[in-house]
Parts: structure tokens; C-alpha cells; sequence
């Protein structure tokens, strides 16, 4: 998957939320611009370090929210992130171990989990919020 556009159908409506997804797709296409360099490995590596520190950032911030809201879905979407932080600091072993030949797959995963996990996953927290902000405008 060569760069990824954002588009409305990204949008949650939580603003803090958008931002930090609208930041992992660009780290996202960093990842494939390094990639279709010469001598991307470690330039990957580094990239991909920044990817995962921000995405256990951003993890904590959406489980904190989802936590305060009492979002009865939060431990299966935990769970979720949980798979995908793991899933980074293999491919970041991996790139390590030099064994970076599945790069360009590696990538496509990513991108193809990060937004379908925002398109599904995130979007029915997004929905939970503002049916609670529309029950409870003062929650
Ligand atoms: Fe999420």
C-alpha cells in the first residue's frame, strides 16, 4: 500500500483522537517513502521505532478515555492494541535480526490494520461517545 490519504471516513469526531491517527498515517508514509529508498534498513528501524512509541502513546491516551467513559467494549479493544504493539517490536526485532526481506509486507500490514482497525474498531468507541455526550452533555 503506497501512501495512504487521509479521508472523512477517518474521522471519529473526538478531536484529540483524530489528530493522533491523522499523525500515525503520517508516520505510516514515512515508513513507505524509507522503504523505497537505498539503504532504507535503518532508516526503517528508526522509523519504525518512532511508529511504535507513538502508537503506545496514542494507545494509552484512547484506553485512559475509554476507561473514563466506562466504554463496556474497552478489553477486547485493548486487546487489539495490545496484538498490534506487539506485532511493530516483531517486525522491529525482525529488521534487527536482518531479516528485513518482507519489509514491503510488513508495511502494508501495518497500514491495513491501522485502518481497519480505525474504520471498525475505533468508529464504535467514536459512536459510544457521542451518543454519551448526547444523553449526558455535562459527563
Ligand atoms: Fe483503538
Amino acid at each position: 500500500m503506497p501512501c495512504i490519504e487521509w479521508t472523512e471516513k477517518f474521522e471519529l469526531g473526538i478531536s484529540q483522537l483524530d489528530e493522533h491517527h491523522r499523525h500515525l498515517v503520517d508516520i505510516l508514509n514515512n515508513i513507505y517513502d524509507c522503504y523505497q529508498d537505498e539503504n532504507h534498513e535503518t532508516v526503517l528501524e528508526n522509523v519504525l521505532e518512532e511508529l511504535l512509541k507513538y502508537t503506545q502513546y496514542h494507545f494509552s491516551a484512547e484506553e485512559q478515555l475509554m476507561q473514563d467513559t466506562n466504554y463496556p467494549a474497552r478489553r477486547e479493544h485493548t486487546m487489539e492494541h495490545d496484538m498490534f504493539t506487539r506485532q511493530i517490536a516483531q517486525f522491529e526485532q525482525d529488521l534487527f535480526d536482518g531479516k528485513g526481506l518482507l519489509a514491503l509486507e510488513m508495511i502494508q500490514f501495518l497500514g491495513t490494520w491501522l485502518l481497519r482497525h480505525i474504520i471498525d474498531v475505533d468508529k464504535k468507541f467514536g459512536i459510544y461517545l457521542a451518543a454519551r455526550e448526547a444523553s449526558c452533555p455535562h459527563q
